[in-house]
């Protein structure tokens, strides 16, 4: 995906190496992470070609002392099935589903299940880890996307600080409203 190309992988890339992070990362982010210093990195996807792709990514940046060191693991598994069962922890965990709301009457259903991702990532951080949660629904606005997850956060009762929220990088820009649908979120948790 180039679109979130900047400006959240490169604040990944920053956080993930303030963290010397053990990811659990999607697609090109993991890499960004691993540039980083990422000791290792989880990706996580349904999809076999797009770990195939993730992989192969890897590969080809083996050239990169950083990313021949961080050992990359990749796990096919629907996201809301293994996050609910896994017990492994993250310094980092970062959430890029595709659209959930291809339209107007699923903007709802939308809102609640970015929540439940929230939920579910947060609850496999370490303490002081960073929950990276992205939405790119055209459906849900920036302001009920980044509340969904915010009060997931609350709910976790873990005690957060929210780091910053980013959106379109300068070479994918939006110039109407219904064109801003790329939103990410970074909170720190305690
Ligand atoms: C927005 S893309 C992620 C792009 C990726 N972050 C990157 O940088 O290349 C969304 C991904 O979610 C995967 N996906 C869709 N539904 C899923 C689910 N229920 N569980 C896990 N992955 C899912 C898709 O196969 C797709 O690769």
């Amino acid at each position: 995906m180039t679109d979130t190309r900047t400006p959240s992988r490169r604040t990944v890339l920053a956080a993930a190496g303030g963290l010397a992070a053990t990811p659990l990362l999607a697609g090109g982010f993991s890499l960004y992470a691993a540039r980083a210093g990422a000791r290792s990195a989880v990706e996580l996807d349904l999809s076999a070609h797009a770990l195939a792709g993730a992989r192969r990514n890897f590969l080809l940046n083996g050239g990169d002392a950083a990313v021949a060191g961080c050992a990359h693991e990749t796990v096919q598994a629907d996201s809301f099935e293994w996050l609910a069962l896994s017990r492994c922890e993250f310094d980092v965990v970062l959430l890029d589903p595709p659209s959930l709301a291809r339209r107007e009457a699923e903007r709802e259903g939308a809102v609640k299940a970015y929540a439940r991702l929230a939920t579910l990532g947060l609850a496999r951080l370490r303490p002081g880890g960073m929950l990276v949660a992205a939405s790119c629904s055209a459906h849900v606005s920036a302001a009920e996307f980044f509340e969904a997850v915010r009060s997931a956060a609350q709910q976790s009762q873990r005690g957060f600080r929210e780091w910053r929220t980013t959106a379109h990088p300068v070479d994918h820009p939006a110039t109407f409203a219904e064109a801003k649908y790329l939103k990410c979120i970074y909170l720190r948790v305690g």
